[in-house]
């Protein structure tokens, strides 16, 4: 039986990723951010999973308004870098796991989320930087990675309740295929970021970590925070917090299992325009 052993969560700056690629993460403004990692990359050596089944968001690279997925599971072998205006990222091809892609994506579709299910994709900034961020610059991604995609970008999104009940979906779709394997969620973006209009540069450091102390403590709590106040209170960017809640809801507590583990905590302000928020939750094993 596959098992859900961790999750992650991380936000996903675009210029974490250049200034790792660009050789400048030793700069004094960039240190103590990739600093915040150095746990996590050593964690990630000593819990190594066969599969991460990565929430993310696509940021209008491989969809556009022509097509808005709500949610969207890669089925794909493989992912490659997409060009976001300076050319692709030079980091490794994402391989995919189709077995276990459509696995869930059947499972959770009879559970009656509709998803989307895309066979080519290429992965952008939402996607790679946290990669880049837990595993450094490797020839290779040490693991199989599952695109799942969230629309955060085009209203209407979805409500953190409804991606918190997805999660316990995936949990209940990964822990129903058949392969021993160990499968970590990753639940990516924010926290509190506004990129546009008169609001741009908000940051709300006490909003952030109580909502990190809600996210550990009572998710479902966390999971009845209605969407105006993401805007509100983290910015209009803020809401791609929404996904953080499907990897907290696919974790054993919510199923009725024992509370998870707090492994590693990291905040930091500032990285571009937004707070840096790292969480890592293991399932007792
Ligand atoms: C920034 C943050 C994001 O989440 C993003 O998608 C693009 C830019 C930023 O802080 O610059
Ligand atoms: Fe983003």
């Amino acid at each position: 039986m596959a098992r859900i052993t961790a999750s992650v969560y991380t936000s996903h700056v675009p210029a974490i990723g250049a200034a790792l690629d660009l050789g400048k993460s030793g700069e004094d403004y960039w240190k103590p951010v990739f600093a915040g990692y150095d746990f996590s990359r050593q964690w990630l050596e000593e819990n190594r999973p066969d599969v991460v089944f990565l929430v993310y968001n696509d940021h209008a690279t491989a969809f556009s308004l022509d097509l808005i997925p709500t949610f969207a599971i890669g089925t794909g072998a493989q992912y490659a870098p997409a060009d976001e205006g300076w050319g692709p990222r030079p980091v490794p091809v994402v391989e995919g796991h189709p077995e276990l892609a459509s696995h869930i994506a059947q499972s959770v579709i009879q559970d009656d989320f509709d998803l989307t299910i895309v066979n080519r994709l290429d992965v952008d900034h939402g996607l790679t930087v946290p990669l880049s961020l837990m595993c450094g610059q490797p020839e290779q991604w040490p693991f199989k990675v599952i695109p799942f995609a969230v629309n955060v970008v085009q209203y209407p999104v979805p409500s953190g309740r409804r991606c918190f009940a997805l999660g316990q979906s995936i949990r209940r779709a990964v822990e129903s295929f058949d392969q021993d394997l160990n499968v970590q969620v990753w639940g990516t973006g924010g926290m509190s970021h506004q990129l546009q209009g008169p609001r741009a540069g908000l940051i709300n450091r006490e909003w952030d970590n109580a909502w990190l102390d809600r996210l550990i403590d009572d998710p479902a709590a966390a999971a009845q925070i209605p969407h105006i106040e993401y805007v509100r209170e983290a910015g209009s960017e803020g809401i791609e917090l929404v996904m953080w809640l499907i990897a907290r809801g696919a974790m054993a507590d919510v199923a009725g299992g024992p509370k998870p583990r707090v492994a590693h905590r990291f905040y930091h302000v500032p990285a571009s325009n937004t707070a840096v928020g790292h969480l890592i939750l293991e399932n007792e094993r």
